[in-house]
């Protein structure tokens, strides 16, 4: 056991259920019974059931005190938030699985999210929390997911489609690895508060967090400058000053990226790429976003082969022929080769279509 300390997660051995204590290191194999119903069987026979429900990322204590009490039901206390902020109650005895399920499903909480399906959304904090977002988070995530719930509780689409939203380039969303990706983004040179940046900010810790050096002593007015050639309106400044003011109603809004995945038995992990550059912020529905996520997803689905994830299935067609297929503009920021960016770089002139 580590030794004790005051900060950090408590040790996770602490809360394992006793039948994956018993089991440790031991598991043999799992199957997916059906969608949100996933079988663990170990060495030793035993099996543990696990209940997975979409859950929003944000929750109420009333809503946490009704999870707990049905993991007192039917699972000895034991539930755990996955990191897409799904909930798995995590259930050893055979019986109490459907009883658990039909309570769930009257509670109208959504059972899936598993294996071939479109699981939760990884999200950021969006407005409602963070300090430097170019976008919301969960409105947006809501509203996306809304239009694609069906494919939340089956498991027919040719193979994993991770969708993540951040509400910046900071990137607390998994958008560089994921199959759909959601983006903020700022597009706008922060317009400076010198009141605020005389009074509140440390000036060489602002200038020496511009990753692009953009930002110089303005010595006559005792504050900063930005040079908005070099400014790549990433929001570092703002993260170290207020009066550096990123944020634009109409200079921020989405951009879409696909083709990311984290490595599997058949292929290495991925990097998303860009396809569409900008859609406006149009709350409280994103009709813009939502059409283009739901689009991607129905054409992914149409053509891809069993198993083929987003990425794959564009390696195998083609990058142009991706946008030939779903009619997405193909603008300059989309071309795939730029320095730098060996895993992406273009190796032979040949166009694939
Ligand atoms: C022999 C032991 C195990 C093996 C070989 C195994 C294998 C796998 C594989 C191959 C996946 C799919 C990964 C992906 O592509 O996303 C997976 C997913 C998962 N496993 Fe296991 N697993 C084992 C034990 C466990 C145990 C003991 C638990 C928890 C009690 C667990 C929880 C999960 C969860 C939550 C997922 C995500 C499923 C999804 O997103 O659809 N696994 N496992
Ligand atoms: C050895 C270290 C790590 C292991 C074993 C690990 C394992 C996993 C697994 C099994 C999942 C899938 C969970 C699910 O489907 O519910 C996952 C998802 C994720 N991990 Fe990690 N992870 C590691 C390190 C990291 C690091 C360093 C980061 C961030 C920089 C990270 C960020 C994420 C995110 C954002 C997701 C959700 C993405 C998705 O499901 O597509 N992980 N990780
Ligand atoms: S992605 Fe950016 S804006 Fe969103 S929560 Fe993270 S730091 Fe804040
Ligand atoms: S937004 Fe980013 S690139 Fe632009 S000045 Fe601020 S830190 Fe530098």
């Amino acid at each position: 056991m580590a030794t004790r300390t005051d900060f950090g997660p408590p040790d996770y051995r602490q809360m394992l259920p006793p039948i994956i204590t018993k089991n440790y290191g031991q598991w043999k194999y799992h199957e997916r019974l059906q969608p949100g119903l996933l079988m663990h069987v170990a060495e030793s026979g035993d099996a543990l059931y696990t209940i997975r429900v979409g859950s929003e990322r944000l929750l109420s204590t009333d809503k946490v005190r009704e999870m707990c009490d049905l993991a007192e039901k039917y699972c000895d206390g034991y539930l755990r938030f996955t990191s897409r902020h799904n909930v798995e109650f995590l259930c050893s005895d055979k019986a109490r699985v459907d009883p658990l399920i039909a309570e769930l499903k009257a509670k109208g909480w959504p059972v899936g999210g598993t294996g071939h399906s479109i699981t939760n959304i990884v999200h950021t904090q969006g407005w409602i929390h963070c300090h430097t977002p170019a976008t919301d988070a969960s409105a947006v995530v809501k509203s996306v997911m809304d239009e694609l719930y069906q494919y939340f509780g089956t498991m027919d689409l040719p193979g994993y489609c991770r969708i993540s939203l951040a509400c910046c380039l900071n990137m607390c969303g998994a958008v560089h690895c994921s199959d759909i990706a959601i983006l903020g983004m700022h597009r706008m040179v922060p317009k400076i508060n010198h009141d605020i940046v005389r009074t509140k900010c440390e000036l060489p810790n602002v200038i020496a967090a511009c990753p692009t050096g953009a930002i110089r002593p303005d010595p006559a007015n005792k504050s900063l400058t930005v040079n908005p050639d070099r400014c790549m309106y990433c929001g570092n400044c703002y993260t170290m000053c207020p009066g550096m003011t990123v944020a634009d109603p109409i200079g921020d809004g989405i951009s879409i990226w696909v083709g990311g995945k984290v490595s599997n038995s058949r292929s290495g992990p991925a990097f998303s790429r860009l396809v569409v550059p900008f859609l406006p912020n149009n709350p409280p529905r994103w009709p813009e976003t939502v059409e283009v996520v739901k689009m991607l997803v129905e054409t992914w689905a149409k053509h891809a082969r069993k198993h083929e994830r987003m990425g794959e299935w564009i390696e195998r067609i083609g990058w142009e022929r991706f946008f030939e297929i779903t009619g997405l503009p193909f603008t300059e920021q989309m071309i795939d080769d730029f320095t730098m960016a060996p895993e992406t770089f273009r190796t032979t002139a040949a166009f694939k279509w």
